[in-house]
C-alpha cells in the first residue's frame, strides 16, 4: 500500500503516474494536463504568456476534448426511432403485472419511473412484496440478491445484467442462460441487440415475478423456459387489446405465431427509444460547446480522464462492458455462491472462470447522480461514497460496516474482504487521493445527467391492457 499522501498536486501525480505503468498508456498523450497543479491555471499551453482566465478555460476544454478521444470517451448517439406501435407495446408490458405469475409485480415495480428506472432500494423485494421503492415490504423479508439498475442507455451495451449473463455473442446472436431454448426464429425476433432479449428473464425467475405453483405460470418446471414463455403468451393473447397492440407493433404478423420474444424484443424497443438520454453537458461539451460545462465539471473532467476511471469507464456509456473487481463488499442473500450460499461470485458464474470471481460489469455512469444505491449489490448508498471508495479502496473494504444501511442488511455483511482483495483488479492497487480530488469527479459526475432524465414521471401510463393496478409509488 502507498504511504496516503497529503498534497493534492502529489496525489494526483503518483496516481497518474501509476496508471501509465499500464501497456495501454503508452499512445496516450502525455499532455502537460498531467503535471499541472489541480486548479492552477493550465497555462503555458499555447504560449509562454500570461493568459487570461477566458484564455485558460479555451486551452483546458482543448485539453479535455483530446483527452476523452485518447481515453475511447466518445459522444452517445441518438439511436435510430422505432416504430411507435412497438413502443406502446413495450411500454404496456413493462408496466403491467400480468407478466408475473401472481399479477402482482410488474418490470417497472422495481424499474421505477420515480426512482430513475430503478427501486431506490440496496435489494429489491420481489413477488409477494407490498408497496414500492424503499417503503416497498415483503412480510416475509424476501430480498433479491442484486442491486436493480436502472435502464440507461442499454441500447449500446453489450453485456447485460451485472454478470453480463445476456450477451451479444461474437457471431452477432444474443447469447443468453437459456441456450438453445432461445430459438433461431426467436433471435430474428430480436431487433436491438442483447436489450431485447433480457425481458425474456425477470418472467422467469420465481423470486422476482414467477412466483410458485398456485398460478399456471409457475406450475411449470424450471427448466422448461419455453413453457413459462408460452403460458405467458396465452394470457396476453386473451386479452384482446394485447393481441391488437401486437398485431400493430408487428405488421403482417398473426399473433398466434408469435413467441414472448416479440413481447421481450418490444420491451426492449421501449427502452431504447425512451431511456437513451444524449443531452448532457458533457455531451454538449463534446459536440463543441465551450461553455457547457462549468468551471468545476471542466476541472473535474480532467481529473476523471487523468485518473484510471476512464481506462474501464470509457466510450459512449462511460462501461468498457468488461468485469473488474474493484472491492465493493457483500451484503444481501447472494446468489448461492461460497460457504453457506451467501456470497456473490459475478461473472464466474457466467464463465466458470476462477479469474472472473468477484467481477462486475462495469457500470454505465449515465445520469448516475440519480440512481443511488451503488454497487452490485447497493452495498454503497452514497454517490459519493462510492467516488471515495476507490482511494486506498482495500482500507475502505476492510472498514467496511454498512451503516449506512438498515439494520437487516447491515446484519448481512459477510466477513470476505480478504477473498475479495486477493483479486481486485490491479488497476486499483496505490490508488490514493483526497477530498478535494472527490469534490471534483463528483462535479464530473453531475455533468453526466441529462435535465430530461431527472422526471420520468410521463413514462408511466394511465391505465394498462390488463387493467390491473400500475405500478405508481
Ligand atoms: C423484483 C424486482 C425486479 C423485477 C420485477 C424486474 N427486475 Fe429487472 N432487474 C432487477 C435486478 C435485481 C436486476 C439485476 C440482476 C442481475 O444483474 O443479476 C435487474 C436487471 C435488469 C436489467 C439489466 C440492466 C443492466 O444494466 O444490465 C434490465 C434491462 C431489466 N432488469 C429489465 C427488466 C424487465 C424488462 C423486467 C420485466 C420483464 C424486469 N426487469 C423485472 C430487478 C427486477
Ligand atoms: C478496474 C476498473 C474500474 C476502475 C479503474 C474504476 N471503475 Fe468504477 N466501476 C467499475 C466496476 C466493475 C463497477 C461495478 C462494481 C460492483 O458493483 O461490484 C464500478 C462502479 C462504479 C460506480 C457505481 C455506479 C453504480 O451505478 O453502481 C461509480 C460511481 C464509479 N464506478 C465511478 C468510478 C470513478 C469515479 C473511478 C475513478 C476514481 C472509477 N469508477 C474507476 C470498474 C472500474
Amino acid at each position: 500500500m502507498r504511504r496516503p499522501v497529503s498534497s493534492p498536486v502529489a496525489v494526483v501525480a503518483a496516481v497518474v503516474a501509476a496508471a501509465c505503468t499500464l501497456a495501454a498508456c503508452a499512445e496516450r498523450p502525455t499532455e502537460p494536463a498531467r503535471t499541472r497543479a489541480p486548479g492552477a491555471a493550465s497555462a503555458s499551453v499555447a504560449s509562454g504568456g500570461v493568459m487570461t482566465s477566458a484564455e485558460n478555460a479555451v486551452a483546458t476544454a482543448a485539453i479535455v476534448r483530446q483527452l476523452a478521444a485518447s481515453r475511447g470517451i466518445v459522444p452517445l448517439r441518438r439511436p435510430a426511432p422505432v416504430r411507435p406501435a412497438l413502443v406502446a407495446l413495450g411500454r404496456a408490458l413493462l408496466f403491467d403485472p400480468i407478466l408475473s405469475g401472481n399479477r402482482d409485480i410488474a418490470c417497472a415495480t422495481c424499474h421505477l419511473p420515480g426512482f430513475s428506472t430503478g427501486d431506490g432500494r440496496s435489494l429489491s423485494i420481489g413477488q409477494g412484496g407490498s408497496g414500492f421503492g424503499p417503503s416497498r415490504l415483503h412480510p416475509a423479508g424476501t430480498l433479491i440478491p442484486r442491486n436493480a439498475p436502472p435502464m440507461f442507455a442499454l441500447g449500446a451495451m453489450k453485456h447485460l445484467f451485472w454478470d453480463g449473463r445476456v450477451q451479444l455473442g461474437p457471431d452477432g446472436r444474443v447469447q443468453t442462460p437459456a441456450g438453445a431454448q432461445v430459438t433461431a426464429e426467436m433471435q430474428r425476433t430480436f431487433e436491438f441487440g442483447p436489450i431485447s432479449a433480457l425481458g425474456m428473464f425477470p418472467v422467469t425467475s420465481r423470486a422476482e415475478m414467477r412466483a410458485g405453483r398456485e398460478n399456471e405460470v409457475g406450475m411449470v418446471a424450471d427448466t422448461d423456459l419455453r413453457g413459462i414463455w408460452a403460458a405467458l403468451m396465452r394470457r396476453l393473447g386473451a386479452i384482446p387489446q394485447y393481441r391488437a397492440m401486437f398485431e400493430a407493433a408487428y405488421p403482417g404478423t398473426r399473433f398466434d405465431q408469435m413467441t414472448f420474444a416479440h413481447a421481450s424484443n418490444a420491451i426492449g424497443g421501449f427502452i431504447v427509444d425512451k431511456l437513451t438520454f444524449t443531452n448532457t453537458p458533457w455531451d454538449r461539451f463534446l459536440a463543441g460547446d465551450d461553455r457547457a460545462l462549468t468551471t468545476a465539471q471542466l476541472d473535474g473532467a480532467q481529473t476523471f480522464l487523468s485518473l484510471k476511471c476512464s481506462v474501464c469507464h470509457d466510450g459512449a456509456t462511460f462501461s468498457d462492458d468488461q468485469f473488474h473487481n474493484v472491492a465493493v463488499a457483500q451484503i444481501g442473500p447472494g446468489e448461492g455462491n461460497g460457504d453457506g450460499g451467501r456470497d456473490d461470485f459475478g461473472r464466474m458464474n457466467v464463465t466458470g472462470l476462477a479469474a472472473d470471481r468477484y467481477r462486475f460489469r462495469t457500470t454505465p455512469l449515465r445520469n448516475v447522480e440519480l440512481t443511488a444505491p451503488y454497487g452490485h449489490d447497493g452495498a454503497v448508498t452514497s454517490l459519493r461514497a462510492f467516488v471515495a471508495h476507490y482511494s486506498q479502496s482495500d482500507l475502505k473494504l476492510q472498514s467496511f460496516d454498512g451503516a449506512s444501511l438498515d439494520a437487516g442488511l447491515r446484519g448481512s455483511l459477510l466477513a470476505t474482504a480478504s477473498r475479495i482483495l486477493a483479486t481486485r483488479d490491479t488497476l486499483l492497487n496505490g490508488v490514493v487521493f483526497g477530498d478535494d480530488v472527490v469534490n471534483k469527479l463528483m462535479a464530473y459526475m453531475s455533468a453526466l445527467t441529462d435535465d430530461a432524465a431527472r422526471n420520468l414521471s410521463s413514462l408511466t401510463p394511465e391505465r394498462v391492457p390488463s387493467g390491473l393496478r400500475v405500478p405508481r409509488p
